[in-house]
């Protein structure tokens, strides 16, 4: 079945040939290229390489190289429509070209596309050089705009008439009905006849990162309300879907390797013209989980800055939030307070904004000082405040744990010495051994099974019987595990697993996630070479036995350090005071370092090992 060429563009515009490679072969960096083994023949120097902001990849040792369609039709022996269907549904686009109405809709957003071209020229056009439009020029002065702003942004203005854009989209041959979808005229309540949305605003046009206008802004030139009038859910545009500036932005985004992103229109432009080439704004201060993950398809280090009030600041966790699941590493920009990055960036000059920039804090301390600022506020107590903040470090790469323990430590007023002493965090790095950086679920990996995290043994005895994940919902928790990939599928396991009795259930019900599919793959290649995993359903089950009752002893453990830590601090501060130490406070202490000890002691390595895969 044929796909049309414009479904082919979208499917290719919306994968992520990084993520998606990324799957399969481990990908590095190395000048402005992604390199790899190749998945595709043997070899132990990498000659397979990835250009994901031109969206395809070559491998110069077998010659094969394509889009990211060819990548799945290679990998996955695909014909080109399978590929393309693998695709499409994995970036949620409809793709049945043949039906009648899906090519009338599609032909609709092309129309809309016009009108929305022709609508941002007739703007432009007028704010450049009609005299209607002499308030407007005045206004885009007092906000400093450039000339060559105005230009790149394609700024324009709607002038204060009934008709104008209505005319003009009707004397360029666009239906009226198609003006009304694009959200550019509207309907009368009375009688026949459209009239202008936008009217005496100028006109802020958004592009998608294949170059199409879905959207307009049209900001009011005093204090009309709204400030700022925004094309509503049409066709080609829904709200929280877009990020504006994007299009220009991911350019910038592969020099500096980050975005910036910030939440208004004028802030974005400002950035834009102050040399930030690389800024895109959320429009608005619901960043959304959909913009997250667009975001980090241009960069993995993103700069948040909000503006520095409750609501922005509220914003900011929140995108911290989805910007973490999307895969993205957040900083966070403080600009002084009543400032926006539009007002900073003109009047404290550029060199002041990358000041700001370079002291952007990692997103761990910003959400740590919200947390310790509750202290201060009285309305959490420490014990709490010292969970969440476990919590919260638990949730980082391994790597940067020791650096945050010392400032939890500090912020703490505790010493880190003490931190380490009472092994604060320390049980997890032998709980869990991670798999080297960047050494994912590759091929190469899966066709030399050795020895390997315990987690995924987990994934594997639940998949090979999948009645077993009844019994150990609840004891055996997702997010004790130390991959996000882990936890994902787990998670996706225990949520369908009323629907799974057999093997074969498991892989039908992964059978959208390409990832999954292989990792599963994996798993069951051991099985064909007869170095299955478990035998049997007694060795799953004494396996996760063991697993479930480490993970009982690292939640008990963690609580007794949490109350540990507590009473350390509130130990220090009776010594600081000079105060003795009551007696009961120091047998709570000895009993707690005991019960600790006690666990410790037992959580050996050798507890947790998978059973043997031979090979
Ligand atoms: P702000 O109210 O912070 O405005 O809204 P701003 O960006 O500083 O705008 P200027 O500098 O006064 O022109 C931030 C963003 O929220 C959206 C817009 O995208 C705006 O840029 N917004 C705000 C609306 O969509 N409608 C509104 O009425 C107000
Ligand atoms: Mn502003």
């Amino acid at each position: 079945m044929r796909i049309d060429p414009s479904v082919t563009r979208e499917i290719l515009s919306r994968t992520d040939l990084a993520a998606l490679i990324g799957q399969y072969v481990s990908l590095h960096k190395r000048g402005r290229d992604l390199v790899g083994l190749c998945p595709f023949h043997a070899e132990k120097t990498p000659s397979f390489h990835a250009h994901p902001d031109q969206g395809y990849w070559k491998c110069f040792g077998c010659g094969k190289g394509g889009d990211a369609i060819r990548f799945v039709m290679e990998l996955e022996n695909l014909k080109f429509p399978d590929a393309a269907r693998v695709l499409a549904k994995r970036a949620g686009i409809e793709v049945e070209p043949e039906d009648p109405r899906a090519a009338r809709v599609r032909n609709e957003r092309e129309a809309i596309y016009e009108a929305n071209r022709i609508a941002a020229a007739f703007y432009h056009r007028l704010l450049l050089k009609d005299e209607r439009a002499q308030g407007a020029r005045d206004y885009c002065e007092r906000r400093g705009l450039s000339a060559a702003t105005i230009e790149a942004f394609q700024l324009g203005f709607a002038p204060n008439e009934w008709a104008a854009l209505g005319d003009e989209l009707r004397k360029a041959g666009i239906e009226a009905d198609i003006a009304l979808r694009a959200g550019l005229v509207k309907a009368r309540a009375e009688g026949r006849g459209v009239y202008d949305v936008f009217r005496h605003r100028v006109m802020i046009p958004t592009a998608s990162t294949t170059g199409e206008i879905v959207a307009f802004g049209g900001r009011a030139l005093g204090d009309e309300n709204p400030k700022y009038l925004n094309t509503g859910t049409t066709p080609v545009h829904t709200k929280g879907r877009f990020l504006y500036a994007l299009n220009v932005a991911r350019r910038g985004a592969s020099k500096a390797g980050a975005l910036i992103v910030v939440e208004g229109y004028l802030d974005c432009i400002a950035l834009h013209q102050g040399g930030f080439d690389n800024a895109v704004a959320s429009l608005g201060t619901s960043f959304t989980a959909e913009q997250a993950a667009e975001l980090r398809k241009y960069a993995e280090n993103v700069f948040v800055c909000f503006d520095a009030d409750a609501a922005g600041q509220a914003a900011t966790a929140k995108s911290i939030e989805l910007l973490r699941q999307a895969g993205c590493n957040a900083r966070i920009v403080s600009l002084p307070a009543g400032e926006d990055p539009d007002t900073f960036v003109r009047s404290k000059g550029a060199p002041a904004f990358q000041e700001r920039l370079d002291a952007a804090v990692p997103w761990v301390e910003f959400m740590l000082d919200r947390e310790i600022s509750r202290i201060a506020g009285g309305f959490t107590g420490a014990a709490e405040i010292a969970r969440r903040a476990e919590r919260l470090v638990r949730s980082l790469p391994m790597e940067e744990w020791d650096r945050w323990r010392v400032y939890v430590a500090n912020r703490l007023r505790l010493a880190p010495a003490d931190l380490q002493n009472s092994r604060f965090y320390a049980d997890a790095s032998r709980f869990a051994p991670r798999a080297p950086a960047g050494a994912k679920m590759t091929r190469h990996l899966a066709a030399a099974p050795k020895r390997v995290s315990f987690e995924r043994d987990v994934v594997a005895a639940f998949a090979e019987e999948p009645l077993l994940l009844e019994e150990y919902a609840g004891r055996i928790e997702p997010e004790a595990f130390s991959d996000p990939a882990i936890r994902e599928i787990l998670g996706h396991l225990y949520a369908g697993r009323s629907n799974l009795r057999t093997a074969a259930d498991v892989t039908a019900l992964v059978a959208d996630r390409t990832d999954w599919v292989s990792f599963l793959a994996e798993l069951q290649l051991n099985e064909r070479s007869k170095h299955r995993r478990f035998e049997e359903s007694a060795q799953r089950r004494e396996f996760l036995d063991r697993v479930a009752a480490l993970l009982d002893a690292r939640r008990r453990a963690a609580e007794t350090r949490n109350e540990l830590v507590v009473l350390e601090r509130e130990i220090e501060s009776l010594q600081a005071a000079g105060t003795p130490i009551p007696k009961e406070i120091r047998e709570r202490q000895n009993q707690l370092e005991d019960a600790l000890r006690e666990t410790e002691g037992k959580r050996e390595r050798k507890e947790v090992n998978s059973p043997d895969h031979g090979a």
